[in-house]
């Protein structure tokens, strides 16, 4: 085999951040906007990409110096994965890189790691390698901090295994809940978050306040294991109501912003079931659990409050050969 094209999913996190960095539990889904990456392999020594979306034009590296001297930072998950590969298993040859993605790099959809999740399972099925799920998993999300020093990992677990997910730090648990898909509308802020800033910013909370904030920790996992049978049982409902409760805990941590604010009023002003910021916060996107009936209103009323309505669909499948 010389080339293969592969993708991954990008991803949305339903319930749980940030409590998940403190070995709590979340819940992840994967969905239907895809990263894709085009590896093959060359005759010569050297590393070459291409990922237009992100203004890199036939970049080239020895293989050699993988790793070493300066890192273009809009390939420092490429390059620091390609590292943590070859230390593991070798690099023979030279590789042409493409990447190309569904979803622009601003939505907080995890294209980072779904690049490295793209790649490194490239890599496996290229040289024969039959890694399995965890050792996919192992040197991805070691990448993931290498690079950005913080992060649970989830984004990396999602984009592997797929569907929806109930998730502990590190890959301690990785369940797939037997869900089809959520029933969310998206909406995105317009503003890019700041992932390791707001994951400081958090700390620095817990720092100060330690007993306060795992008193907020242990609710929301609490909200997270039920959220996980309600997800389960399709009670919208009362996943809905889990949602707000865990937005409030957000808001208490500092990370919520009054951009997230007026998309999740208007979308639950709306009808939907329960409205939640989705990930690190700050601004990204917004989930707002809807049925049916609401939906058009949900995503109207959030594009009235300054919203921009993503459509996708959730439960997809994880890192495939396409
Ligand atoms: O910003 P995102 O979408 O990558 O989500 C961050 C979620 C956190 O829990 C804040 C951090 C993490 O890595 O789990």
């Amino acid at each position: 085999m010389k080339k293969i094209n592969v993708s991954a999913p990008g991803k949305l996190m339903l319930l749980g951040e940030h409590a998940v960095v403190y070995k709590y539990p979340c819940i992840v889904t994967a969905v239907n906007q895809r990263m894709h990456v085009r590896v093959e392999k060359t005759k010569d020594t050297l590393i070459a990409v291409n990922a237009g979306q992100v203004g890199i034009k036939n970049y080239k590296k020895d293989i050699e110096d993988i790793g070493k001297g300066d890192i273009v930072k809009e390939l420092k998950f490429i390059e620091i994965g390609l590292k943590n590969f070859k230390e593991k298993y070798g690099l023979p040859c030279g590789l042409k890189i493409t990447t190309k993605s569904d979803f622009s790099s601003k939505f907080g959809f995890g294209s980072s790691s779904a690049v490295c999740v793209c790649l490194i399972y490239a890599l496996g099925e290229l040289f024969n390698l039959n890694l399995s799920k965890r050792k996919l998993f192992e040197i991805c999300y070691k990448t993931v901090l290498d690079v950005q020093k913080v992060g649970s990992g989830f984004d990396v677990a999602s984009a592997i295994w797929g569907g929806t997910i109930y998730y502990i730090l590190g890959g301690k648990k990785i369940i797939p809940l037997k869900t089809k898909s959520v029933p969310i509308v998206v909406g995105y802020t317009g503003i890019k978050a700041d992932t390791p800033t707001l994951v400081r910013v958090v700390e620095e909370k817990y720092k100060k306040n330690k007993k306060l904030i795992t008193s907020i920790f242990s609710l929301i996992e609490s909200l997270v294991i039920e959220a996980r049978k309600r997800i389960e049982n399709k009670n919208w409902e009362r996943l809905g109501f889990l949602m707000n409760v865990n937005q409030g805990l957000l808001d208490s941590l500092g990370v919520g912003s009054v951009e997230i604010s007026n998309l999740v009023y208007a979308a639950r002003k709306a009808g939907a079931y329960g409205a939640k910021l989705s990930g690190a916060g700050g601004g990204d996107c917004i989930v707002a659990l809807t049925n049916i009936k609401y939906r058009k209103k949900v995503e109207d009323e959030i594009k009235k409050a300054g919203g921009i309505i993503l459509k996708v669909r959730t439960g997809e499948n994880g890192v495939r050969t396409d």
